[in-house]
């Protein structure tokens, strides 16, 4: 199935990610916001980032010129044409992805995919609301999208071989590695990275530790890139805690109980690096 000429929706860090990765692999990329200023800014985001590969040897400038004139923004779906996938990217709230997957299943031509990148909505509801629910796919891409090398594939009840497949080489050839997951609360990238993250809150909470201890003890002490704080920090502590409630929800096991600590900073405004402060000022 062609997978020439893909709508992203939604131009913030992750939607900006997702469109540079599939520039640089040729694809064709419309992106849509319906924020002008927030269209702008991941339009100047992607461009950056290609600039960037481009001093850093690693994308050529011919290359960078096809990617910037194969990127079309847009403030609707609807001025799009002839799409054959759709990625969805915005924020995690379920009333505005249904209604955009209304939008998207008129927009997207018949026999096109429309893919969501929620990291903890149920897929199988998502596709319900549509009128195509076998062409309905979790594409779920990790932060920073372009040095990532994960998309998780998530297959509601409905969705077909052939959308998996499609979407798997369209995955691959925007260079990245896939797993498949079932439409359970979390995946699996979550559903193992937040209680992780949230026991080192409990942990900051107890006094086990300092902040700078737990994460200098997690990073140093099981190899990992950030300490767990530091990673909560740069995810978003509203969304950290957000995830955390659809594991207790989804999962009804009292293992999941969002730290009292993380609910406080959130309730706080301290939503880590993005608001200026979090486990850490920034
Ligand atoms: N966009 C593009 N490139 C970026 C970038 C960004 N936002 N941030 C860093 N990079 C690039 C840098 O340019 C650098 O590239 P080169 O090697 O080509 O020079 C490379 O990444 C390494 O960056 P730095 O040297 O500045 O810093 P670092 O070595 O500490 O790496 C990091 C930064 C890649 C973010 C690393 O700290 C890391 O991997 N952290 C963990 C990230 C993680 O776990 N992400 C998943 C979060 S969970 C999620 O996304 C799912 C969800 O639903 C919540």
């Amino acid at each position: 199935m062609a997978t020439e000429h893909i709508v992203v929706v939604g131009a913030g860090q992750m939607g900006a990610g997702i469109a540079q990765v599939a520039l640089q692999a040729g694809l064709r990329v419309s992106l849509v916001d319906v924020n002008k200023d927030g269209l702008a800014k991941g339009a100047d985001r992607i461009k950056a980032g290609l600039k960037k590969l481009v001093e850093k040897g690693k994308l050529d400038a011919a290359k960078q010129q096809a990617a910037e004139a194969n990127l079309a923004t847009f403030t609707s779906a609807r001025e799009a044409k002839d799409v054959d996938v759709a990625i969805e990217a915005v924020t995690e709230n379920e009333d505005l992805k249904r209604r955009i997957f209304l939008e998207l299943d008129e927009v997207v031509r018949p026999g096109g995919i429309l893919a969501t990148n929620t990291s903890s909505i149920p897929i199988t509801r998502i596709a319900a609301a549509t009128k195509r629910p076998e062409s309905v796919i979790g594409m779920h891409f990790m932060n920073p999208v372009p040095v990532m090398q994960l998309v998780e594939l998530i297959r509601g009840a409905a969705t077909s071989d052939e959308t998996y497949n499609t979407i798997r080489s369209m995955a691959e050839r925007m260079g990245k590695t896939t797993v498949v997951s079932k439409d359970y609360p979390g995946f699996i990238v979550n559903r193992i990275l937040i209680p992780m993250l949230n026991e080192a809150c409990f942990a900051l909470m107890e006094g086990l530790g300092t902040a700078e201890d737990i994460d200098t003890a997690m990073k140093l002490g099981t190899n990992q890139p950030m300490g767990p704080l530091q990673l909560a920090d740069f995810i978003g502590l509203d969304t950290v805690l957000y995830i955390a409630e659809v594991l207790h929800k989804g999962l009804g096991d009292s293992k999941y109980r969002p730290c009292p600590l993380l609910r406080q900073y959130v309730d706080a405004g301290w939503y880590g690096k993005k608001s200026g402060r979090g486990f850490y000022k920034y």
